[in-house]
């Protein structure tokens, strides 16, 4: 039975999730500017630009992890060295203010991102997408 359960729980996991999925596919046009998701088999999920670091398993990877991207900023290579990792409430606090983000985490008022976009809105529903596409 508790098999049973745990398929239930993953069936309303998905359920639950579509929407929200759904509603990030559309919002990664902001996004695919920059931003691509490759599998580590080279399969393309999303497809993007290459002006920022791939997004493949974003939802729970540590900051500045794509060993690809040469161009992470100083601030974020220092958030990353505090052990920063990608969860739902990190990557929503940086999508909206992503210098304000990593002043936070670093504790360097000077700090600066990288990345000059904002989005203050559906960072949500675009973590869901972008974890429903590296599972
Ligand atoms: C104009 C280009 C551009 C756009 C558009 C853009 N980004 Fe970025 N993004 C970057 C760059 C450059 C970095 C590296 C930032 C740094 O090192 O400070 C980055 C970093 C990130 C990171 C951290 C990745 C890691 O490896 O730690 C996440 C998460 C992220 N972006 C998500 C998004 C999302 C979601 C969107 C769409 C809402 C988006 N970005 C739009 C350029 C962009």
């Amino acid at each position: 039975m508790a098999g049973i359960d745990k398929l239930n729980g993953a069936l309303v996991a998905m359920l639950l999730w579509a929407p929200a999925a759904n509603a990030g596919e559309r919002l990664w046009a902001d996004c695919r500017t920059c931003h691509a998701v490759t599998a580590p088999d080279g399969t393309v999920l999303a497809r993007g630009g290459r002006s920022g670091p791939d997004l493949y398993g974003i939802s729970g990877r540590a900051a500045a992890a794509d060993g690809s991207f040469a161009f992470y900023s100083p601030a974020m290579r220092a958030a990353a060295a505090t052990g920063l990792h990608w969860s739902e409430d990190n990557f929503v606090a940086y999508l909206a203010n992503p210098d304000q983000f990593l002043r936070a985490v670093t504790g360097d008022p000077q700090a600066s991102a990288e990345m000059h976009v904002q989005m203050v809105q559906g960072g949500r529903d675009i973590y869901a997408y972008l974890r429903s596409l590296s599972q």
